[in-house]
């Protein structure tokens, strides 16, 4: 496995956390490098489910170092509940690291978020509310406080301005109630206490395991189309979610990475808004969305649904430079006649086998599809390929031809046995 990045290969929400759970058991260290607690995942504790949106699931695995990243950003209240949770099933959190690198999510960028939400009306970008932009803005404007800050003797003295420069910005520019910022600051405070033990520089953890040759797993959150850069801007999160975010967010060199995995669904979701070209709106579309319950984790929100896209996804295997792809809930189209895959676009007359290069031209594209024929068995059992109905293995065979990567993984059901491992 050695150095490995998992990266969602479309909109967020592609099931990485499934891949990471199957590769972390031969994991020294999982490691988070972007994003915040915008992102969640389940995890299967026995009986119990846990929701978890900043501690790598990598946490279950005893052996396993599970670090909070230098390009994370750090809700303190969300992380200190979910070590709560996680010391009140018996886990033991001996193996947790956090950045001090990592910024710190204030509770003025979760209402500043509320607010320019409201701003925008109806080009919303349908946040998931975290506070996720305006504390990557404040990093990014260096006016951030990072868990270094949050765990020493100057927190205060440093955030007690920030606090007032904000209320400043509420009242005068949103017009918009002043913050009760002793409160708040004396809450943000309390939490130091609980983090503190776990600060560290994860820099040089990485680049000792590194150095040791042990199996690090680099965790994504979102996913490739969500990228500040290279996703469907300005409906994007505010962090690099494509595989290199993982050299950014940890401070591991880019030829140190020797194995890229994106994940996709069998079919395209996504939340928030933003253009989505092969989104169904019709009962197909909520097929899919009852059948894959397709609502979600952080937010609950209905997810739009529609066919996969292969523009996309080829998209996504360049800017990651992917090595393997790895194909959820593959079940969920069981049933369905025919199964198209979006295989091109039509903009202004012409065929883009590419994105458009503009957002106004990508508004304008319509899908291209292939159909193909649906299969009707039941496939929750298979775990080789040999075991899916032909017309299953076809439609796997035409992603992996026209995304030009290799299937490792395609899984059938839910559970951890579910899923068929093909590298
Ligand atoms: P933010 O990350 O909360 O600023 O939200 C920006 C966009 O990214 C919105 O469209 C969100 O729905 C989307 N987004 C953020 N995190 C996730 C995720 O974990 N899964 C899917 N979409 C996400």
């Amino acid at each position: 496995m050695a150095v490995t990045v998992v990266v969602g290969a479309q909109w967020g929400d592609e099931g990485k956390g499934r891949v990471v759970d199957y590769l972390a058991r031969n994991a020294a260290m999982v490691v988070r490098y972007q994003g915040g607690n915008n992102a969640g995942h389940t995890v299967a504790v026995g009986e119990t489910e846990l929701k978890l949106h900043l501690i790598p699931s990598g946490i279950l695995h005893s052996n396993t170092l599970c670090l909070i990243a230098d390009g994370v950003v750090v809700d303190p209240a969300v992380l200190t509940q979910e070590m709560q949770t996680l010391r009140a099933q018996g886990i033991s959190l001996d193996s947790l690291r956090i950045s001090g690198n990592a910024h710190v999510i204030m509770p003025y960028h979760r209402i500043l978020d509320a607010l320019d939400e409201q701003r925008r009306g109806g080009g919303k970008i349908g946040t998931t509310g975290r506070g996720i932009g305006p504390a990557y803005a404040d990093k990014a404007a260096r006016s951030g406080l990072r868990i270094a800050d949050l765990v020493s003797d100057h927190f205060l003295e440093r955030a007690r301005p920030l606090f007032a420069e904000k209320n400043h910005l509420f009242q005068r520019v949103y017009g918009a109630d002043a913050m009760d910022s002793e409160a708040l600051l004396a809450e943000v405070a309390g939490y130091a206490g609980q983090i503190r033990p776990f600060v560290c520089n994860t820099t040089l953890l990485v680049g000792q395991a590194v150095a040791a040759r042990q199996n690090i797993l680099f965790e994504g959150a979102q996913g490739t189309m969500l990228d500040i850069d290279h996703g469907t801007y300005p409906f994007v999160t505010s962090s690099h979610t494509v595989a290199g975010g993982a050299c950014l967010g940890t401070g591991i060199g880019p030829r140190q990475i020797e194995r890229v995995i994106g994940v996709c669904k069998a079919y395209t979701t996504r939340v928030g808004s933003g253009y989505f070209p092969t989104e169904l709106e019709d009962a197909t579309g909520e097929r899919i969305r009852q059948r894959g319950a397709e609502f979600g984790t952080t937010t609950g929100r209905p997810r739009r649904c529609g066919w996969r896209d292969l523009v996309a996804l080829r998209y996504a295997a360049q800017v990651n430079s992917m090595d393997a792809l790895a194909l959820t809930k593959l079940d969920v189209l069981t049933g369905l006649p025919t199964v198209c895959l979006g295989v091109g676009y039509a903009c202004d007359g012409k065929r883009l086998n590419h994105f458009p290069d503009t957002q106004a031209e990508y508004v304008r594209s319509e899908p291209i599809y292939e159909e193909l024929p649906g299969w009707d068995e039941e496939i929750t059992g298979a775990r080789r390929l040999a075991d899916l109905p032909a017309n299953a293995r076809r439609y796997l065979e035409r992603i992996e031809a026209l995304a030009g990567v290799p299937l490792m993984m395609v899984s059938v059901g839910p559970r951890r046995e579910q899923a068929i491992t093909l590298q």
